[in-house]
């Protein structure tokens, strides 16, 4: 039973990707007041995903804007080129898509030479054995509960046993890999996510789109995984 648990902490991302965007800047203030741990801005290319997004220049607005760390999640055929440009924006965590890292260690070693904190993305869909050599190269992975490519879907809980995996492998080899669901994220999901294994979560539209606004919808996803 969750409520005989000690209260534990589970890190909450904030994805701006849904947000009201015509100001920006207040978003940022605005959410940073409501209490999430860190912003997270989706960058696509049209290529690795069909949507277009943001780039370097929105996350270097986002990052001016708030005292939050900033996780860029690149959705984008070529991350290696962008990563100069983030770093640059301000960015902590540069998440890449282990769907295109053909050269990981490459890709690894120049965002830690830029300053960042690397972070892997990874579909439930692709094989977990292409990212388990490389997690004790990464901070952070990111398991995505839904297809990429655009918030408001629902998270599909087929994912849930290979999220498992995801943990016991960490675990057992000692890693401090944080792992950050996202993808369909609300009060009814968290739970069960977090009970696989997730140490964070990232939500966008349960924030942007909840009628109590997202003070009330932050304490919400917090309260529902402790
Ligand atoms: C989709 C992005 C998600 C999205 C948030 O490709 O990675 O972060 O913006 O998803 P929802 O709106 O489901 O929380």
């Amino acid at each position: 039973m969750a409520s005989d648990r000690p209260d534990r902490f589970v890190h909450v991302a904030a994805s701006i990707l849904n947000a009201d965007l015509t100001n920006l800047g207040q978003i940022c203030r605005d959410v940073e007041s409501a209490g999430p741990d860190s912003i997270q801005v989706d960058v696509m290319d049209g290529h690795f995903v069909p949507a277009l997004s943001f780039g370097p220049e929105v996350t270097a607005a986002v990052v001016k804007n708030t005292s939050l760390p900033v996780e860029a999640h690149l959705m984008v055929e070529r991350p290696a080129q962008f990563i100069q440009p983030f770093a640059d924006a301000g960015t902590r965590d540069f998440i890449f898509h282990m769907e295109v890292a053909d050269d990981f260690d490459g890709l690894a070693a120049a965002v830690t030479e830029a300053g960042m904190r690397v972070g892997v993305a990874i579909k439930y869909e692709t094989p977990l054995e292409l990212l388990l050599p490389h997690l004790a190269k990464v901070h952070l992975v990111v398991f995505m509960g839904i297809e990429p490519g655009k918030g408001g879907q629902s998270f599909n809980p087929i994912c849930l046993p290979v999220l498992s995996r995801l943990r016991q492998n960490i675990d057992e080899r000692g890693l401090g890999t944080q792992i950050q669901v996202d993808g369909g994220m609300n009060e009814i999901t968290a739970p069960s996510v977090v009970e696989a294994g997730a140490g964070a979560l990232v939500a966008g539209s349960f924030l942007f789109r909840h009628p109590g606004g997202y003070v009330v919808a932050i304490n919400r996803l917090k309260q529902a995984v402790r």
